[in-house]
């Protein structure tokens, strides 16, 4: 949460500290500020809500430093107003600190400087730093002493960037445990907390790592430990390519990254499917090429799964799918539960975390206590880190032993869509995988499954279509008076019901909650009446009656009922529904990553009718980098 950006260079850094915010935006956007060094001085603008206000304010003056810092907020501590904006500048304005992350230990400090007759001017945690760094100025021989005397005291998960008046060649960065990656240009130097903010600029970054200090000068980098000691360690070339980071012409990023789904799931297959795999020829290798070496692999007794919101959704439907294909007792806990309440070791676990962002703090917190606690024991429970992501360098990527490159690249909308049949695709590919290392089911039975997974892409795009349209026109019945929807499902689709309704809360602001179908009687069966729709996701296959039968109880009460189901049921299920948003023809196995789709076009068009910032919905960020 939150987002930073830093340049030092031969341009005018404002424009540059703009745009990359405006990359970062979805980090956080309660406030934003910069502040540039020039002659000496540090002009420093800030501005409560969203990025254009503070554009706006810096279209009034002429900025011409080429040094400069900017941060995109999401308050922590201290409301989101103007005076708690970063930049946090100290009190004779020659020192300015952007921060991502918590510093826990702030009250102690704030009351150690304010005995000394520092005032402060915001409520938040990360004004203790200009501070500090300047009191610590007095007795260092340079901005680089008194910035790491000054980490020396900070507790907490951070990444800062400062700037002083008195040093115009020196921009300096750090990292603990929140992330920050450095790019390298022509004679020109950037810092952010994502590669998406300088990608236009450079694509040789280098991920500094926890515990890592860096000073940026026009003319390189130059790295150190906390401790001052110094570094050298290689940047690297990434392959992506802008335009990934562009609207394309949408009228939302997360419009875009649901029509961008067939294209990575194509992606997925084509990097992982081993299209030489036939059944019948009894191959001695394994259908999918996911690179998992046997050490990850042999003797599994146990897999548990960490994560949150909707990847802890698509950990269910790798739960299902790793119980009932591979035969390995799965669990899913969220890893903000896991950290506090761990499950009893179990020898010869995998353990997988699942991260659209790779830098989530409860899932790196989750993960390394599960390395920290097996450590000591004996070697068969020694812990085995999984990461299924599409962030490949990031945190979690690297704490991890291997991952499953997800490969649908980055997402910017706030609301997880192509990120999660990614995810999921991911649980496909590992669960067939230890499937055929275990025997756990036959080759006919892989092939089927592998055989329905190839045909996704082209049934996403049918589904894209044939029934956005509809779902459209279905929307506006719901953008007025509707204030609760109830989604249901069952078995491998109950997840999906989960995701339905958090996509539809987080971006409608509608209220919603998803049940597994049988359990409505139970309780949730009273909330119903005429003014509260119901979803059921009703996909031909094990539970398809009982999910029919569910939602009839649910229409005897009154409720509108909306049904995913398949193009073949759909004049069956017709006597039951209210509406249908029809999929093809699909396996059970496989039919999550379809019948998710209706769902995410549903509460698109429902918050874009209401005209709600679908991108970027009220209290939530893209990256979750605190507790
Ligand atoms: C919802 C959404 C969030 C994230 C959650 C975990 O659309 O995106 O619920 O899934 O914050 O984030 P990651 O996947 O980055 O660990």
């Amino acid at each position: 949460m939150c987002g930073i950006v830093g340049y030092i260079g031969t341009q005018a850094a404002t424009e540059i500290l703009v745009a990359g915010l405006e990359r970062l935006e979805y980090r956080g956007y309660d406030s934003a500020g910069v502040a540039t060094v020039d002659e000496g001085k540090i002009s420093c603008v800030k501005a409560k809500g969203k990025l254009f206000n503070l554009r706006a304010k810096i279209e009034q003056s002429e900025y011409k430093g080429q040094l400069g810092i900017g941060h995109t907020r999401w308050a922590t501590h201290g409301k989101p107003e103007e005076h708690n904006a970063h930049p946090h500048l100290n009190t004779d304005g020659t020192l300015a600190v952007v921060q991502n992350g918590i510093i826990e230990n702030y009250l102690e400090l704030k009351e150690e400087l304010v005995s000394k007759g520092i005032e402060f001017r915001s409520e938040t945690d990360t004004e203790v730093i200009p501070h500090l760094i300047s009191v610590f100025l007095h007795s260092s021989s340079s901005l680089m002493e008194a910035i790491q005397k000054t980490i020396d005291r900070l507790e907490g998960a951070f990444a800062i960037a400062v700037v002083h008046a008195e040093n115009p060649y020196e921009l300096i960065v750090a990292r603990q445990q929140a992330p920050l990656v450095l790019g390298f240009g022509q004679g020109e130097f950037f810092c952010a907390s994502d590669t998406t903010a300088i990608l236009p600029y450079t694509r040789t970054i280098l991920n500094l790592e926890n515990g890592e200090i860096a000073k940026l000068t026009p003319l390189g980098v130059e790295m150190y430990t906390f401790s001052g000691d110094r570094i050298s360690r290689f940047p690297r070339t990434l392959d992506w390519n802008p335009t990934q980071v562009e609207k394309q012409g949408f009228r939302h990023y997360m419009l875009k990254e649901i029509y961008e789904q067939p294209a990575v799931v194509r992606s997925s297959l084509d990097t992982y499917i081993n299209l030489n795999w036939h059944a019948d020829e009894n191959p001695d290798y394994s259908p999918v090429n996911i690179g998992l070496t046997p050490d990850m692999t042999d003797n599994l007794e146990h897999i548990q799964i960490v994560a949150c919101g909707t990847s802890w959704h698509a950990a269910l439907v790798g739960k299902y799918l790793l119980e009932q294909v591979a035969g390995i007792p799965t669990t899913v806990d969220y890893a903000s539960e896991f950290r506090y309440s761990p499950k009893p070791v179990i020898p010869n676990t995998l353990t997988i975390g699942v991260t659209q962002s790779g830098e989530t703090a409860d899932t790196i917190a989750a993960l390394e206590s599960e390395r920290a606690r097996r450590v000591n024991l004996d070697p068969k429970y020694h812990a085995r880190l999984l990461a299924i992501t599409n962030r490949a360098e990031s945190t979690i990527a690297q704490i991890c032993d291997c991952i499953i490159d997800t490969q649908a690249g980055i997402e910017i909308g706030v609301a997880a869509t192509k990120t999660f049949v990614a995810q999921t695709m991911g649980f496909y590919f590992l669960a067939l995988d230890l499937a055929y290392r275990r025997q756990a089911v036959s080759n006919q039975r892989i092939s089927e499954i592998v055989e329905g997974l190839r045909q996704i892409p082209s049934q996403i795009e049918t589904i894209l279509d044939t029934q956005a349209d509809a779902i459209e026109e279905l929307a506006h019945h719901f953008t007025n008076e509707t204030e609760d929807f109830i989604f249901i499902g069952r078995g491998i689709n109950f997840p999906i019901a989960l995701e339905g309704a958090l996509k539809l809360k987080e971006i409608s602001y509608i209220h919603a909650e998803a049940y597994p179908a049988g359990e409505m009687k139970h309780g949730p069966i009273a909330l119903l009446d005429n003014k509260v729709p119901v979803v059921a996701v009703a996909m031909p296959g094990s539970v398809y009656d009982k999910v029919i039968s569910n939602a009839q109880e649910a229409k005897a009460r009154d409720a509108r009922l909306i049904g995913v189901t398949t193009a073949m049921n759909a004049t069956e299920a017709g006597h039951t529904f209210d509406d249908i948003l029809t999929v093809p023809e699909v396996d059970e196995i496989v039919s999550p990553v379809l019948a998710v789709v209706p769902l995410q076009i549903l509460s698109y068009h429902i918050a874009a009718i209401k005209g709600l910032d679908v991108d970027q919905p009220r209290n939530l960020a893209k990256s979750v980098t605190v507790e």
